[in-house]
């Protein structure tokens, strides 16, 4: 799938690409799905109604290791949108250290700009390459002066020594195309970074957003440095070089905040981390509350500066999430609560969930291993009972010691396996290893039945 298609994928589709990694957990996938087409839909609304459309921010919750982080990633790999995910635990209130919470707003923005000029530098890539391989030849073949005076004869002379001089550069350029001297060394000049200093503003200035290491950067001259690399690294070098001429930084930034204003999508995890359900307030509760209070201007819409400019947020999604089992959604302070109307509940992961999360996903943990074990030429295979006993094996330990969902699988696919992963290649190599369900039985029961060994162990 195309990454910039996906701003065009009806909810369905959105929910089928979901459906590749994450299984089960329809509600939550059809509320982002919603929630993603709804941008789509208000760019296409006239404006004047544009602005009155707010997104519907959407509350994920759910007990731990059920798919909500999983459901951002894919999100964020999915959108060509900027997808910007952070834990609502890192923030700490203004005035305290920590971050404060619009630095989130400044992390989306600077990630927009690294976008958009990604793909400006990717739209001018031949035209820079072209011209680092000029300037490459250049430098093998100075190329010659110009005949200023008319006499015939010594045009003549000139004529053909340019004529030449053309032939050379064109074979040096075959050369140069086919690879042949990217080992050889050359010397040429570069323009950037015309001081090798950091300049480290006082604390926090980046938070203000002021960019000084571009502001003295404007003020020192640009001086021209030689550097010696191979061909290859200079071509890349040059053209990067280039490309950075030929881009228009102010366009860059302009499209990207317009992105992050009208696109833009915030996941906020670990949201019941900020929720302080202790009445005491006093201590990091203060800060927790702080934190929800710093957020909702942000969340409301409000103006945040960034160094490429003040950044709007009214239209930017926000999606939360948290695992909410010490504390409720209902222990976030009101204001913040109305701030997203849209409750999604992720489910408890069942016994066939688990078989499938085995098997099915792109990224199943069974293909891992296969993967990883192929690497060493051995080949294993997982028969249906053995999957059935590793999936019966996770609910119950989960049911027994504690319910982490399917990070149960981790644990218990390493102690399954850890004697394969060791003897691989040394004692088994080229194998063909079965895995079958009364090897799972054999290896785990054990564990499984003693509570205190699978406490420690699984
Ligand atoms: N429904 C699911 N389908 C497929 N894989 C899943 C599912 N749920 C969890 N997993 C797997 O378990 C791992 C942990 O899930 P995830 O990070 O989404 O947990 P979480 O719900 O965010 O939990 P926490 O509240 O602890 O942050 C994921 O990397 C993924 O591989
Ligand atoms: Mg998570």
């Amino acid at each position: 799938m195309k990454k910039e298609k996906i701003e065009n994928l009806t909810p369905t589709q959105i929910v089928n690409e979901l459906n590749k990694y994450i299984i089960g957990q329809d509600d939550a996938k059809r509320a982002v799905a919603i929630a993603l087409r709804n941008r789509w839909r208000r760019q296409q609304v006239a404006e004047g109604m544009k602005e009155e459309i707010m997104p519907n921010n959407i509350i994920m919750i759910g007990p731990t290791g059920v798919g909500k982080t999983e459901i951002a990633r894919r999100l964020a790999k999915l959108t060509g949108a900027p997808f910007y995910k952070v834990e609502a635990s890192k923030f700490t209130e203004v005035g305290y250290v920590g971050r404060d919470v619009e630095s989130m707003i400044r992390d989306l923005t600077e990630l927009s700009v690294n976008m958009v000029k990604a793909e400006q530098t990717e739209l001018v890539k031949e035209k820079a390459d072209h011209l680092a391989e000029e300037k490459i030849l250049d430098l093998l073949i100075p190329p010659v002066k110009v005949p200023v005076r008319t006499n015939s004869d010594q045009e003549n002379s000139e004529n053909d020594e340019a004529v030449r001089n053309e032939k050379t550069r064109e074979w040096m350029r075959g050369k140069l195309q086919k690879g042949e001297l990217d080992d050889k060394l050359i010397e040429f000049d570069t323009t950037t970074a015309a001081v090798g200093m950091q300049v480290v503003g006082p604390f926090g200035m980046d938070d203000m957003g002021i960019n000084i290491q571009e502001i003295i950067g404007n003020m020192m001259p640009k001086k021209k440095k030689k550097r010696k690399t191979t061909i290859k690294e200079a071509r890349k070098f040059i053209a990067q070089e280039e490309a950075q001429k030929l881009i228009d930084m102010d366009n860059v930034q302009k499209e990207a905040v317009r992105r992050v204003q009208e696109t833009g999508i915030i996941f906020l995890d670990e949201i019941d981390k900020v929720a302080g359900n202790s009445k005491g307030g006093h201590g990091p509760d203060v800060s927790r509350e702080g934190v929800q209070r710093d957020l909702l201007p942000i969340v409301e819409g409000s103006t945040v500066n960034t160094k490429y400019g003040a950044v709007k947020t009214d239209h930017i999604l926000f999606l939360a999430s948290g695992a909410f089992h010490v504390s409720k959604p209902s222990d976030l302070i009101p204001e913040l609560q109305g701030r997203f109307p849209i409750r999604v509940e992720l489910k408890s992961l069942t016994e066939e969930d688990f078989i499938k999360i085995l098997t099915i996903p792109e990224n199943a943990l069974l293909k891992q291993y296969s993967a990883l074990l192929k690497t060493e030429d051995v080949v294993i295979t997982f028969e249906d009972d053995a999957i059935r006993e590793i999936a019966k094996t996770a609910t119950i330990v989960n049911e027994e010691v504690e319910n982490i969902g399917a990070r149960r699988l981790h644990t218990i696919l390493t102690t399954l396996l850890e004697d394969i992963l060791f003897d691989v290649p040394d004692k088994m190599p080229e194998a063909e290893i079965k895995i079958s369900g009364n090897m799972v039985n054999e290896k785990l029961d054990k564990i499984v039945k003693n509570r205190d060994l699978s406490k420690y162990i699984l």
